[in-house]
């Protein structure tokens, strides 16, 4: 089976799907809220560290892995272990990662859902001449109602899963090469604009000068967890489309491309919010409403605000069906694994999925006061603990995996970076990497 697997068509399109992967709601919706409410600058000070420090390293183990078992995440990583004379054991991580991609999707879909809303709304001019309170109170009021929410919930979910359905079309990967130009000439429009205003200094320095008293072995362990999250790591999603990269390619390289896009995506989102966050005397640490409010405040005093928009929540749309996509992708593979067919296994995915997302819908109306672990409501849980704590503790065995159990001559090969570069990336896994993960997954936890 392994030999006959699908390749993408060009090491281009291997890039473009992975970067479709990584930008998405983390960069746009999550980065900007979760640094607000982290302090600012010291949060994305880490955040970066963490990128560099582990979530390269980590991302080019997961996708090293996918690209030597050449299977879904479960078989690969089976069956290379017993070819490297370990535990078959190893093959349960693959579920894990099925496990946190389902928590993730969950989430996920709700919020993309947002973006369908709010494009409608924007379409139709609903934001023009609107002050930054008459947006929050709308947005309240629109989370309120669970009807609305569990609509665009669906409806994204099915566009995901229609596609899932009909395997990684060459379509998507078009779509993205097209798309991604587009979403960072708009969000530069936005950081320009953003230039324009009051706020720009003050979210400069929100952003850039970091402020020590902000830190907290809580706030590394969320800087950890962003990092994984937005680069896709952690979760066996990018060992999947491993498995799928053309054999002549360096895997170094194209993880760093794909790591500088979703980096600056996300700066050029934080400068556009928050430069209207202090424009406005709005809360940084406001939650996840935050660009759901301020953009459509920020556009309502450009010219031609509507269009602009409505453009953007489109792009934003289309970058987190990229993910989504991806998200599902674990699932539906170790679903097949496990002998059920591709439409089978999507349709299965699609409703377990939809039902734990319907919790995150009522989270905002009917459920918001309840405290399911930790004091949190079902959404605060599901975007919480599974992207600060699975993909951490995710990534931690994925790397063990790559860089200690699989045989130096099957990794050097899949790596694709001659005996150097392998050399260099073991070892920054080995000894820092690993232990890193190690040590701020052990203090955020006490
Ligand atoms: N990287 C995606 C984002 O930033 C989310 C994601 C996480 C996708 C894990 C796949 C796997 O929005
Ligand atoms: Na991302």
């Amino acid at each position: 089976m392994n030999e006959t697997l699908e390749r993408w068509s060009s090491r281009r399109a291997f890039i473009l799907a992975v970067t479709g992967a990584a930008v998405g709601l983390g960069n746009i919706w999550r980065f900007p809220y979760i640094t607000g409410e982290n302090g600012g600058a010291i949060f994305l000070l880490l955040y970066v560290a963490f990128v560099v420090l582990l979530g390269l390293p980590v991302m080019m183990a997961e996708i090293l892995i996918g690209r030597a078992g050449r299977r879904s995440p479960m078989q690969s990583l089976g069956h290379l272990a017993v070819q490297a004379g370990a535990t078959p054991h190893w093959r349960w991580l693959g579920l894990f990662g099925a496990l946190t991609v389902f928590c993730i999707l969950s989430f996920y879909s709700v919020v993309s859902g947002w973006s369908i809303e709010f494009l409608v709304a924007s379409i139709s001019g609903g934001f023009v001449g609107a002050s930054a309170e008459e947006v929050g109170a709308g947005f309240a009021a629109f989370l309120a109602d669970p009807t609305r929410l569990t609509l665009n919930h669906s409806l994204f979910l099915l566009m995901t899963m229609l596609v899932v359905a009909a395997g990684v079309a060459k379509g998507l990967e078009r779509l993205n090469n097209l798309l991604m130009p587009l979403l960072y000439a708009l969000l530069l429009v936005l950081a320009g604009h953003a230039a324009t205003t009051e706020g720009f200094g003050s979210a400069l320095a929100w952003l850039f000068l970091p402020n020590l008293s902000a830190f907290s072995p809580l706030v590394m362990l969320q800087a950890m967890g962003h990092a994984f999250f937005t680069l896709a790591v952690g979760a066996c999603a990018l060992m999947a489309y491993g498995a799928y990269m053309p054999d002549h390619q360096s895997l170094p390289r194209a993880v760093a491309a794909v790591a500088v896009l979703d980096v600056t995506v996300a700066l050029l989102a934080g400068i556009a919010i928050f430069s209207v966050v202090f424009a406005q005397g709005m809360d940084p640490g406001e939650g996840p409403g935050l660009m759901f409010v301020t953009l459509p405040v920020a556009f309502a005093e450009l010219p031609g605000g509507a269009l602009w928009l409505s453009l953007f929540f489109l792009l934003l749309l289309l970058a987190t069906w990229t993910s989504s996509i991806n998200l599902a992708e674990p699932m539906v593979a170790t679903l097949q694994g496990w002998g059920l067919g591709r439409i089978a296994a999507t349709a299965v995915v699609g409703v377990a999925v939809w039902g734990l997302g319907m919790l995150s819908v009522l989270s905002f109306s009917s459920l918001a006061e309840v405290r399911v672990l930790f004091g949190m409501n079902p959404f605060e849980l599901v975007s919480t603990i599974p992207p600060e704590l699975f993909l951490p503790v995710g990534g931690l065995l994925i790397a063990v995996f790559a860089a200690w159990v699989l045989p130096e001559p099957v990794a050097l090969r899949a790596l694709g970076a001659g005996t150097g570069g392998f050399r260099a990336w073991r070892i920054l896994v080995r000894w820092v990497s690993i232990p890193l993960t190690l040590v701020v997954l052990a203090s955020g936890l006490i």
